[in-house]
């Protein structure tokens, strides 16, 4: 269990571990950029679509010459794509055939609490005892849990099966959510190992927009790896780790990878027209932050036009000469390709990378004239904004480090208990203090970010966010709506390995 610990160390001006391949790398540019597929509903009803996924060990090409064994949702990395009307219930039902237990999140879904992938909710691996190791204690299955709290509390097994179906009623706004695992104490390995994917929701509102569709609206997950020496995806194992003076403190701080994977391959390339396209860019990394520009900028600038954030679109366009985005962050940005020159080789690459997490992918344009009638409307979308002054509740969090793992106002993760209780029907504002960077996500709802530092929101806050990165020493307000589901739900870090190491909490709504 766990791939050997690789040995590298150097941080690439952000913290955390980070992995060095043990197998030589190929040069950035040499691949097609992949396109997850869609996934057709097994079936349909009035108002329903009905889906099956199987989570197993597949085999991937995403090295030369090499596989590499990743766990998938349906055999691919990243999952496949589902794409969904809004308010068109969607029934997923997923069957475990990996070796260990999992739970699947859909997130930024507005989700009733039975179907929102709390971490407790296994299900099971199909080869029972066998796959699972110890099929006497559900959820334990020989490894050791990182938060070092998994052995103390007791797994809910949900139906108790290897298989459980999620329903998402979707009665939320068009955006580019995902789904990934969520296993107590193992989200990190977890969703390294390959399990995640994009969820998009469509409605009338964006549907009647004249934004650029079909081959030129690309969903791009990135994420950093790295390989151990047979291909696999290297992870390190945390008793490895504490063998080793400084790393155990690197590893807790996040794991970081060599390479970047867009839609699962190495710095890929993309054939690319001269006119608009759609990027929905997913952060998909554990633990890596990028800061996304686009190389050349196109004369005069300003070429990422964020349309999009979290929840779906902003009221207005908002254009960027480079974009930060945190873990579980997205942000879509619609592309001019034809403010560019033909034949002109456009990179997307990371400001706050080096070496080969530099870059990220490119764009090499052709040469003749294309036919494009998409355009970005100056107004987007109406946002009615919850009112902060409104807010029956002022809440804070305080996100730290503590000597052995990560805490959310001085409590490690434990499930069922609460640290807030808001009322249905009501908006509360909620404070985030930090330590250190931690992407704070919140399950249920989305949210619109009030200040920071007692300051106006900074430029990437815009719109309906479920994940605000919070800087070191800051402090962010967001002002949030509780409307319905009743039930517990998921506040926590999402630098993955924060998560697991116990920087999560409930809250309860009522
Ligand atoms: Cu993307 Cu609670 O997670
Ligand atoms: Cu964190």
């Amino acid at each position: 269990a766990g791939a050997p610990y690789l040995g590298g160390l150097l941080t690439q001006g952000q913290p955390g571990l980070l992995l060095r391949s043990g197998v030589p790398l190929p040069r950035p540019y040499q691949v097609r950029l992949p396109r997850p597929q869609v996934l057709a509903p097994v079936r349909s009803d009035a108002t329903a679509d009905h889906y099956e996924i199987t989570q197993r060990p597949a085999l991937l090409r995403i090295l030369p010459g090499l596989d590499t064994e990743a766990w998938t949702y349906q055999g691919s990395f990243p999952g496949p794509t589902l794409v969904s009307r809004s308010g068109r219930r969607t029934v997923v039902t997923h069957r475990n055939q990996l070796p260990h237990p999992t739970v699947v999140h859909l997130h930024g879904g507005h989700t009733p609490a039975d179907s929102d992938g709390y971490p407790t909710q296994l299900v099971h691996p199909a080869g029972g005892a066998a796959a699972s190791g110890m099929a006497a204690m559900p959820g334990m299955d020989g490894m050791t849990g990182v938060t070092g709290t998994t052995g103390a509390v007791a797994m809910d097994s949900g139906d108790g099966g290897t298989q459980r179906t999620y329903t998402y009623p979707l009665e939320q706004r068009a955006a580019t959510l995902w789904y990934h695992d969520h296993r107590m104490g193992f989200t990190g390995p977890n969703v390294w190992r390959g399990l995640a994917g994009f969820h998009l929701v469509t409605d009338d509102e964006e549907a009647a927009l004249p934004l650029p569709r079909g081959e030129r609206d690309l969903p791009l997950l990135i994420c950093d790896r790295s390989f151990a020496a047979d291909g696999s995806f290297a992870y390190p194992a945390l008793d490895a780790a504490q063998t080793r003076p400084g790393v155990t403190t690197r590893y807790m701080d996040g794991v970081l990878g060599d390479t970047v994977l867009v839609n699962g391959a190495p710095w890929p390339v993309l054939d690319t027209d001269r006119a608009r396209y759609r990027l929905r860019i997913l952060n998909a990394s554990n633990a890596r932050r990028y800061r996304l520009a686009l190389d050349p900028q196109p004369p005069g600038g300003g070429g990422l036009v964020q349309i999009g954030s979290d929840g779906g679109l902003l009221a207005a366009p908002v254009a960027h000469d480079s974009i930060d985005v945190a873990p579980a962050e997205r942000f879509d940005v619609v592309v001019d390709f034809s403010r560019y020159p033909a034949g002109t080789r456009v990179r997307l690459v990371n400001r706050l990378g080096s070496g080969g997490t530099a870059e990220v992918m490119r764009f090499d344009l052709g040469g003749g004239a294309v036919a494009d009638d998409s355009r970005i409307p100056a107004r987007l979308s109406t946002i009615s904004a919850p009112d902060p002054s409104k807010a029956v509740a002022t809440r804070s969090f305080l996100f730290q480090k503590s000597a052995g793992g990560w805490t959310v106002n001085g409590e490690e993760f434990r499930p069922g208990r609460s640290l807030a209780a808001p009322r249905l029907g009501t908006t509360e504002v909620w404070r985030f203090v930090s330590d250190f960077h931690h992407p704070v996500h919140l399950h249920l709802n989305h949210f619109q970010v009030v200040s920071r530092n007692g300051g106006a929101p900074g430029p990437f806050d815009g719109g309906w966010k479920d994940t605000v990165d919070v800087q070191p020493a800051e402090a962010v307000e967001i002002a949030v709506r509780f409307e319905d589901y009743p039930g517990r739900f998921m506040l926590h870090c999402h630098n993955l390995e924060h998560e697991d190491m116990a920087m999560m909490a409930d809250f309860t709504t009522r």
